[in-house]
């Protein structure tokens, strides 16, 4: 097991085309991903991207506990449709390696995200609601899903990471994006849940 340190905005790796991963299969690339799930749930993360942690490789890792998909149905501002058509649901540890998403439709929503690099922050991000994505996985097999809501939202968060983009080069108005404690003190609810959440796996 080994914990990766994480690379913050404003290093260089965040802000590159990261490569093409020729075997997936590789000895190499599985004990990147490996370690990638250990730093992910150390860091009590949802998502990570290889940039990350300092290897400029496509490839990203994302889960969605069930407490996690029905908290994120409140974030995103109009998604009350969206428990019944299942499209707030938990999704297990995925492993996209070279993964391509192609919106279905230019429907966007906005959305609270945060990010690793940008530790204790938040900020409101516009997002395709529905996507399709194709990626290999680690035994060199094809992964192909339409998703919608905050499972869409995670991945094309997290692939934005292997093109050097970062989620407040997304952001329309910079005026949402600060830092979690501040949040709380005024309109933004999130922000206190966030904190909330962050003590209690803190006093884990
Ligand atoms: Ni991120």
């Amino acid at each position: 097991m080994a914990i990766l340190k994480l690379a913050r905005m404003g290093h260089p790796v965040l802000n590159r085309v990261a490569d093409v991963i020729d075997d997936p299969t590789a000895p190499e690339i599985h004990r990147l991903i490996a370690d990638m799930v250990d730093t992910l749930a150390d860091a009590s993360g949802v998502g990570l991207a290889a940039p990350q942690v300092h290897a400029p490789k496509r490839l990203v890792i994302f889960h969605i506990s069930e407490s996690r998909a029905r908290e994120a149905l409140d974030d995103d501002e109009d998604d009350e449709d969206d428990e019944e058509n299942g499209k707030g649901d938990a999704v297990p540890m995925t492993v996209l390696i070279n993964p391509e998403i192609e919106a279905l439709s230019d429907e966007t929503v906005i959305g609270v995200e945060g990010c690793l690099s940008l530790p204790d922050m938040i900020g409101r991000v516009p997002r395709f609601r529905h996507i399709r994505y194709k990626a290999l996985t680690p035994d060199g097999s094809t992964i192909e899903r339409e998703v919608s809501g905050f499972h869409a939202r995670v991945v094309q968060h997290e692939c934005d990471h292997l093109d050097g983009i970062l989620y407040p080069m997304r952001m329309e108005d910079l005026s949402t994006f600060g830092y979690v404690d501040e949040m709380g003190r005024n309109e933004l609810p999130l922000g206190e849940r966030i904190r909330q959440r962050k003590k209690a796996a803190d006093n884990d």
